[in-house]
Parts: C-alpha cells; structure tokens; sequence
C-alpha cells in the first residue's frame, strides 16, 4: 500500500467526493466515467490526478468542481453538499469558492492582464483584497505586466494570468486541467512553481489533472485513476516514481 495511512488526517478537507459515479449513456453507448469513487483533497496540499487517457480525470475534476452533474454519490466543497444547491447557488459556490485554470489559458483578448486577473470579482461585484492581489500578481511576476494585453504577453506569462485569476479571489481550492499543457517547459516549470508556491506559502489548495510526470512531481501526492476508479495513490512522488507507477498501465488503460 501507499503512505497514505500515514498522513495526518486531521487536516481539514477542502473537497470531497464519496462513491463518486458519474455514467454517459445507456445500453450499447453506456460508459461508466467515474466508478464509486471516494477521494479527499486537503486544504494546502497540492495533488495531481493521473491515469491513461479516458481513465475519468477531467470527469473527476469537472464533477467535484460543480462544473457536470454526477450520476450518484456525494462532493462537498469545505462543508456544502453541491447536490443540496439551487443552480444559483451552485454558480455563486463556483464563483466564490473555486479556482480554475484550463490548458487553453481563456483570458479575455480586450483586457488588460490585471482586468483578466480581476475579471470573476468585477462580474460578481466584488472587491478585490488588495494586499492578497497584491502577493498573488508579485508571486506570478507580473507586476511589470499588468497593461499588456493577452497579444502582448508570452504563452507562460498568459498562463500566470490565468494561475493570477484562479487565485485572486481567495478560492477554497483551486482546479486546474492540464495547466501545463500549452506551454513550453520552461514555462511549464515556472507555472507549475508558482501552484506549488501558493499552496507552501499561502496554504492553497490545488488539484491538477496532468500527463506529466515531471509535472505531477511538484505536487505532494498523485492520484492514479483507471478505467475509471481510484487504483493507486502516492505521496511525496518523484519524477521516476510516476514514471515507474504509470509504466504498470498496460495498453488499455488498465492496471497489472
Ligand atoms: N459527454 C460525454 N458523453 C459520453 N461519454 C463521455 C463524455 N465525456 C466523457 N466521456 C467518456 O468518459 C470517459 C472519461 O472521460 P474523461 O474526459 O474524464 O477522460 P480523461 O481521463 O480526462 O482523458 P484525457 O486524458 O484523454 O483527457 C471516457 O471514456 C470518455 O469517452
Ligand atoms: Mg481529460
């Protein structure tokens, strides 16, 4: 088994999924995406979601981040139940609650980097925390950046506009698909250190579906998901560590 036993438990949890299940289709086109599973995140802890491609991690994110309906079981984000909330509620959750960051970085062309960052808080008329706003753009390094226009910027840098934006408004966690994805590996590192960084300094919690194990190394545990299910879990992981665990998939997606 993993180290997880051994983890202090007494963390609070940020978001939780319970027997987890999410099915498209019937019949011939049924597909079971998320098969009853059960997974805490922590607050301050930055964990990453890995499995072969079709294994439900982007199923998984979308689900406990309010963004899809489920089939059955539970999430709770901090102490809400998501299936207890009106749709207005749940937009409001989303709104003030989570964070996210999407591979395409999805800033508004128009806008300036700042009004990019600032964009979720001025529709929901709210004010910023300017101290908070403040550490978040000086820990992206951005400052020097906040009049450009997307056009103007480098795809790390729109990136970090985007990782800027997710934290911005001080979400209780923060989810992000392939953040990476788009970017070169220097950016990639440089985005990647600064998700690290709000969670080590700032005590964000962050969740990452990634490919790479190079990426999924800066998190404090991966999450390995399969055909649908919860098949492995590994703390404190390594480039090489992943690399090995994810070698036991075989061609189908399947663990041996
Ligand atoms: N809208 C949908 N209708 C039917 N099946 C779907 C739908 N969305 C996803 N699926 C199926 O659910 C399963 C899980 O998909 P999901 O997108 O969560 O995978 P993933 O692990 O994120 O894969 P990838 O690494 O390729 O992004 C897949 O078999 C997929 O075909
Ligand atoms: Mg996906």
């Amino acid at each position: 088994m993993t180290t997880a036993s051994l983890v202090d438990r007494s963390t609070a949890v940020a978001a939780r999924a319970t027997e987890l299940s999410k099915i498209y289709g019937q019949g011939e086109t049924r597909v079971v995406a998320l098969d009853q599973v059960s997974v805490e995140f922590r607050q301050a802890e930055f964990t990453a979601i890995m499995g072969p491609s079709g294994s439900g991690k982007s199923t998984l994110m979308h689900c406990v981040a309010g963004l899809d309906t489920f089939t059955s079981g539970s999430v709770r984000i901090g102490e809400t139940e998501l299936a207890s909330l009106k749709d207005r509620q749940l937009t409001r959750l989303r709104r003030d609650k989570i964070g996210f960051i999407f591979q395409a970085f999805n800033l508004l062309p128009t806008l300036t980097a700042l009004e990019n960052i600032t964009l979720p808080m001025d529709i929901a008329g709210r004010k910023p925390d300017q101290r908070w706003l403040e550490t978040v753009i000086d820990m992206v390094g951005l400052s020097g950046r906040l009049g450009h226009r997307p056009a103007q910027l480098s795809g790390g840098q729109q990136q970090r506009v985007a990782v800027a934006r997710a934290l911005a408004s001080r979400p209780e966690i923060v989810f992000g698909d392939e953040p990476t994805g788009n970017l070169d590996s220097r950016s990639g590192a440089e985005v990647l250190g600064f998700l690290r960084n709000s969670v080590r300094e700032l005590g964000q919690t962050v969740v990452m579906v990634t490919h790479d194990p190079v990426a999924a190394a800066y998190a404090d545990r991966v999450v390995f998901l399969a055909d649908g299910r919860i098949v492995d879990e590994l703390y404190g992981p390594t480039a090489d560590k992943v690399l090995d665990r994810m070698k036991r998939f075989d061609a189908k997606g399947r663990t041996s």
